[in-house]
């Protein structure tokens, strides 16, 4: 199989992932409930991969790294902890479900910072229109899950930082392919996957939580500290870990952070970025071919979104499939950034790409969609 749906979870992973998960399950109990070995194996792992995290975000404390189930509990939380219901929270064009619905939910007012695809001056300057003192949160993803765009993470930060406002980061797409630096941007919450970019298994999440920000739990449970309490913890991680941990998990995700950070994210970014331009470029010459691209591939990651006249992108989609090729068509739970696309009555075909993909790969893929659209 070619598989080109890493915006949804990277299926390919570092062999080393598998063999953590593996030993884990053999030698790992929980981390904080005893001091045996199977324990103490456990809270290593846990605060290596804490310290990992923490290192490639420049984290000086990795107990602000939290472990959750995946980055809308993430969100979640961090969205949660900042916006009251009925609150106010600017937010780009182009989010994912995972930050809408639990505004929905809230019944905050969302402003939308629109912007054109792949104009980030645009966005900083939507942005810089609407985040006032009254402004509860301000929340933008990093890279667009359908598109690739990279938005103006830096200079919404500034905004933020000038105008005392908390900032939310939902680096679900760029984690383990773009850089940041936690404390230079002075972000409120960085949220993310562990099982996209970071190669972690599914099941894993990660939020960083920034100095002396207001937490608020979602979960209430056993932490394995202050035990005769009745509340929860006030201090980080336990605080937000309530429950046994994911031990297979974060000791892949282990792995996968290491892998990531040994390979590095500027090398892993320009190979899928390489990947996205040579799929972008063939398939722009395909007859009736619209590909959601600049030529030089301005302000993108390595997803590139694409519609056929020929086919819908579902037909087109499955079609893929059974030719063996995986890609993800439709809508992919983010309808605001169709809409600010324009691409929220047709949807597209989204290819992902992740450091395992081969250019032959993309050869392959393109003879096939050669096949397909006549
Ligand atoms: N948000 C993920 C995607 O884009 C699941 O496919």
């Amino acid at each position: 199989m070619i598989y080109f749906d890493s915006a949804a979870t990277t299926f390919q992973k570092p062999p080393a992932v598998a063999v953590a998960v593996a030993e884990a399950l053999a030698a790992m109990s929980s981390p904080g409930r005893g001091g045996y070995p199977e324990a103490m194996r456990a809270a290593d792992a846990a605060f290596d991969c804490r310290s990992e995290l923490a290192g490639l975000y420049g984290l000086a404390n990795p107990e602000r790294v939290v472990f959750t189930l995946n980055a809308t509990h993430a969100l979640n939380i961090a969205i949660k902890s900042l916006v009251p219901p009925g609150g106010r929270a600017v937010v780009s064009g182009y989010e994912h479900n995972a930050v809408t619905r639990p505004l929905s939910a809230l019944g905050a007012q969302v402003f939308m910072a629109s912007a054109p695809l792949f104009s980030p001056e645009a966005a900083a300057e939507a942005f810089s229109r609407l985040i006032d003192e009254k402004t509860d949160a301000v929340i933008c993803n990093h890279v667009s899950n359908v598109f690739g765009f990279i938005q103006p993470v830096e200079a919404v930060a500034a905004l933020c930082r000038s105008r005392g406002v908390p900032l939310i980061i939902d680096a679900s797409q760029s984690a383990g392919i773009l850089p940041l630096d936690m404390p230079s941007l002075g972000a409120a919450f960085i949220a993310m996957p562990g099982h996209k970019g970071l190669y972690g298994p599914q099941g894993t999440g990660v939020l960083l939580c920034g100095e002396g920000v207001p937490v608020r739990t979602l979960l209430e449970g056993g932490t394995g500290s202050l035990s005769i309490q009745a509340e929860m913890p006030d201090f980080l991680p336990d605080r937000l870990e309530a429950g046994t941990h994911n031990m297979p998990g974060i000791a892949g995700l282990l792995a996968g952070v290491r892998y990531v950070r040994e390979r590095g994210v500027e090398s892993i970014c320009q190979q899928e970025r390489r990947l996205a331009q040579m799929a972008a470029e063939e398939l722009r010459r395909l007859p009736g071919v619209t590909v959601y691209a600049r030529p030089d591939l301005h302000a993108q990651a390595g997803v590139v979104s694409f519609t056929t006249q020929s086919l819908p992108p579902e037909e087109l989609g499955m079609a893929l499939a059974e030719r063996g090729v995986a890609v993800r068509a439709g809508l992919h739970c983010a309808p605001f950034a169709h809409r600010s696309a324009g691409t929220l009555e047709s949807g597209t075909v989204r290819l992902s790409f992740s450091d395992f993909n081969t250019k032959e790969e993309v050869e392959r893929f393109l003879d096939i969609m050669e096949g397909l659209v006549p």
